[in-house]
């Protein structure tokens, strides 16, 4: 093979530890660090005409563009139609002229997505990707081109692209933001050195992976684990959950913390362990209320957040996975990193094909 495994036991491993280099080098192409700006591979293109976002992507892809949603609508006040793209396509979507249609994709040949990108540009959007293959279908379709520099992703679970997508996304979101005169004074710099601390955050993410080795035995044994999460760290429950499927066999859900109560709360009980996904921030608190009832029920917690999110909510945890502490911002690249190595560390006690899980394809060419 001519990308070689160095000396990790599959490649979706060596993938998981690319991810501060391959996160750097993408931002490169993102942040102008000395002038503390963010900026496009294509700078004079124009965004500030832009009403709306259609965001459509598959996978894990999906996700990513799940977080920048959450981006988008806070940082440049733009609404955001986000979709998977077999279901786009044949919904008879709503796209005014003058929007931005936006497709996320490692390979860039993923059939659905393709097909979705046509239909877009059928509808007079600008068409706008974010792809790791920049010789694929949809970089060569695109009006604004937005690569990933990841490198070649071999592990058919996605990993580092996941992570050079939301670096890409964040820049996006503060391009289009400061297009739309959305910046407060000072924000784009705050933006851009938050971007930066990006690469060493997920360093300081590995370190943890012997720890989560460690505990991977409290969801092996499992038949179903519940994710949760609020805010972007929702998409990374969803993420997470996906990682375990696609890798372990294991069956898990993603669910948004605070909707919990309104159906999945009725399977806890201990054999269901949930993996709480809870920085520091803002929405700390009513995560970890929603922590307590799952507790409350005799459910197993695994608590992932960084050292004063453990200190004040660990305590009933079967389990916790300390993170650097970092701003909100960057949350979801760096708790990537936890979720991707407790799967990997699962799927390897389980004998799984870990590289080649069953049934899944790298590309998905078929709609
Ligand atoms: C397949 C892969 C996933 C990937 C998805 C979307 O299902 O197994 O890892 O997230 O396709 O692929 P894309 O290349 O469009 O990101």
């Amino acid at each position: 093979e001519l990308i070689s495994k160095g000396n990790h036991r599959h490649y979706m491993l060596k993938e998981i530890y690319e991810q501060p280099i391959v996160v750097a080098q993408t931002l490169r192409s993102y942040l102008q660090r000395m002038e503390e700006r963010v900026t496009l591979p294509i700078p004079e293109f124009d965004l500030s005409s832009i009403k709306r976002v259609t965001i459509v992507a598959c996978g894990t892809s999906f996700y990513a563009g799940m977080v920048a949603k959450y981006w988008f609508e806070q940082f440049a006040r733009v609404p955001v139609d986000l979709d998977v793209a077999s279901e786009f396509r044949y919904r008879a979507p709503v796209m005014e002229p003058g929007g931005l249609a936006l497709f996320i994709s490692q390979s860039g040949e993923t059939a659905d997505t393709l097909a979705a990108l046509r239909h877009a540009r059928s509808e007079a959007q600008t068409i706008a990707v974010v792809v790791n293959v920049p010789t694929s279908s949809m970089a060569r379709e695109a009006d604004l081109l937005l690569p990933t520099h990841a490198g070649p992703e071999i592990g058919v679970a996605s990993t580092k692209a996941f992570t050079c997508q939301l670096a890409v996304l964040a820049a996006l979101a503060a391009n289009l933001a400061r297009a739309k005169g959305k910046l407060k004074p000072g924000e784009e710099r705050d933006i851009v050195r938050h971007l930066a601390e990006a690469p060493a955050a997920l360093n300081g993410a590995l370190a943890y992976d012997e720890a989560i080795q460690a505990m991977a035995g409290v969801v092996a044994g499992a038949r179903d684990v519940l994710y949760l999460g609020r805010g972007t760290d929702y998409p990374l429950a969803l993420e997470g959950a996906l990682k375990l499927k696609e890798i372990s066999y294991i069956h898990a859900e993603g669910y948004a913390a605070g909707e919990m109560k309104h159906g999945p709360i009725a399977l806890i009980d201990e054999n269901v362990p949930v993996i709480v996904i809870a920085p520091s921030g803002p929405l700390f608190d009513k995560t970890v209320s929603n922590m307590q009832e799952v507790q409350a029920r005799g459910g197993k917690v695994v608590l992932i957040s960084d050292y004063d999110g453990i200190q004040a909510a660990g305590e009933n945890c079967v389990a916790t996975i300390t993170m650097p502490k970092v701003h909100p911002l960057i949350a979801p690249l760096v708790y990537a990193v936890p979720v991707q190595l407790l799967a990997y560390h699962v799927a390897v006690a389980k004998g799984t094909d870990v590289d080649q899980p069953r049934n899944l394809a790298k590309s998905v060419t078929v709609e």
